[in-house]
């Protein structure tokens, strides 16, 4: 018998590869905690902290922020060892592939896709949000019918704009990638002064009436709110999918994804107390509350340029999800659990265009046709279960392999990951019914595709 048979196991490793590409390694922590933060500042806290607000927990959103920030700082430090030890592109997945074996790795990769999925469409329907009041402050409207996802109760069947500007940006993802992000920086710049002059002048407008009663809905209230706006976070992950553009990957990714992490929570719980002290809670149900809240106060001005910043902001968040989705489909792609086309580079814009294009389009569709709030809870459901399996990930490998170098260590393991996982899993518990069902469906699918295609072409076959 040969001994080159290959490995059936359903557990099969990848091997770690501290760098499978030839990317220059340039990045520092400076510019990694601005990657952080122009992934994580978006729609979350322009668009879903007023949904938030007036559905869940009221001016309580403050607790919502903290408690789900306090998760997010958990889950940040369990990414932080994995990222530094395993400094790969490809993110989660590509860990549990390293750590788990391949079946787990596929589950998360499967349910990575509906992460950053999601989360794209999501996005996209807070920008459509912002696009259409700063639009409507010239007087312009477009058709009802045209304005907002499937709900034929208030005439709204499909969202034209969160449609158009994903395929904008798909159209700047495959012309090159160098181009989308060289303007990052400014954008990023633009969304912190945004949400920095509205605390400005906010704070000068904020009735501390409004903040009573506190808890409207009770403390129920506070950790629906708390798993609806763990969305503001999601994006911190983002950071380490730079592995291999990183000086010194093992000492700045931990930082990059600390400080810009750290950063965020300061700036969304300054925001959510002056929103629910400029406008009372109830009325908070728009899709552009930040910009709402200026109305209110008679600012109109000074609203419409913060939905302009509030725009771009949102448009680096777009990018960023995007382009870690189609990284995402290139890495399972080029490990061969998924068809090459999302892996195929096309010559002139070296980048792996047909995949994005086909990913883009699935996410217009669903961007036009689902509400914002089942979106992001679908996005939230996928993330949280990825951040379960990593915390995981972190306490088996340490006893799998204890004397893999880490550039940073989580402290009081097993205690701080398990609360992680913990945390997670309770976020989870809050989200709705059919969010829950998606998921298992989603997941379900995923593992007829693995069987019925990726178990047989991975690389891992051939020996
Ligand atoms: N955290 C990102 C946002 O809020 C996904 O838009």
């Amino acid at each position: 018998m040969s001994n080159l048979k290959p490995n059936t196991s359903l557990f099969r490793r990848k091997p770690i590869v501290p760098s499978e590409g030839n990317l220059k390694r340039v990045l520092g922590p400076i510019d990694l905690t601005t990657l952080g933060v122009g992934a994580i500042i978006g729609t979350g806290i322009f668009v879903l902290t007023g949904v938030a607000a007036a559905k869940y927990a009221g001016p309580g959103l403050v607790l919502s922020f903290l408690l789900a920030g306090l998760v997010c700082a958990f889950a940040a430090l369990c990414y932080s060892e994995f990222a530094s030890s395993v400094p790969a592109s490809g993110s989660a997945y590509t860990y549990s592939y390293t750590t788990f074996g391949e079946i787990i790795a596929w589950i998360l990769g499967w349910d990575l896709i509906l992460e950053y999925g999601f989360a794209s469409a999501a996005v996209a329907s807070g920008w459509s949000g912002y696009f259409q009041s700063l639009i409507a402050g010239f007087g312009i409207h477009l058709p009802t019918a045209l304005t907002s996802a499937f709900n034929p109760a208030k005439g709204t069947y499909f969202d034209i704009t969160a449609s158009a500007i994903t395929l904008l940006i798909a159209l700047l993802l495959t012309r090159g990638v160098k181009e989308a992000t060289r303007a990052n920086g400014v954008m990023v710049a633009i969304k912190l002064i945004v949400v920095l002059v509205f605390i400005a002048v906010g704070v000068f407008y904020v009735q501390p009436s409004n903040w009573t009663p506190f808890l409207p809905f009770g403390w129920g209230g506070v950790t629906a709110g708390a798993a609806t706006v763990f969305f503001a976070y999601i994006g911190f992950d983002a950071v380490s999918t730079a592995a291999e553009e990183v000086k010194r990957p093992q000492r700045d990714l931990p930082i990059g994804i600390i400080a810009s992490l750290a950063i965020c929570t300061v700036l969304y719980i300054v925001v959510s107390l002056i929103l629910t002290g400029i406008v009372p809670y109830n009325m908070l149900n728009v899709s552009d509350p930040v910009a709402f809240a200026l109305q209110y106060i008679q600012m109109n001005g000074l609203a419409a340029l913060i939905s302009l910043g509030a725009i771009t902001g949102i448009t680096t968040v777009l990018l960023v999800m995007m382009y870690g989705q189609s990284r995402l489909l290139y890495s399972m792609s080029r490990d061969g659990l998924l068809s090459p086309v999302f892996s195929k580079i096309s010559g002139k814009s070296q980048t792996p265009a047909t995949g994005t294009w086909v990913a883009s389009i699935v996410i217009a569709f669903f961007a036009g046709f689902i509400p914002l709030g089942s979106l992001a809870e679908l996005t939230n459901i996928g993330t949280l279960f990825a951040f379960t399996v990593v915390s995981i990930g972190v306490i088996v490998l340490r006893r799998t392999q204890p004397d893999l170098k880490r550039g940073f260590r989580v402290p009081f393991v097993p205690v701080l990951p398990i609360l992680s996982a913990l945390g997670c899993v309770y976020l989870m518990l809050q989200l709705q019914a059919l969010t829950w069902i998606t998921f298992f469906i989603w997941l379900a699918i995923g593992l007829v595709v693995y069987f019925a295609y990726g178990r047989r072409h991975s690389l891992l076959n051939r020996g």
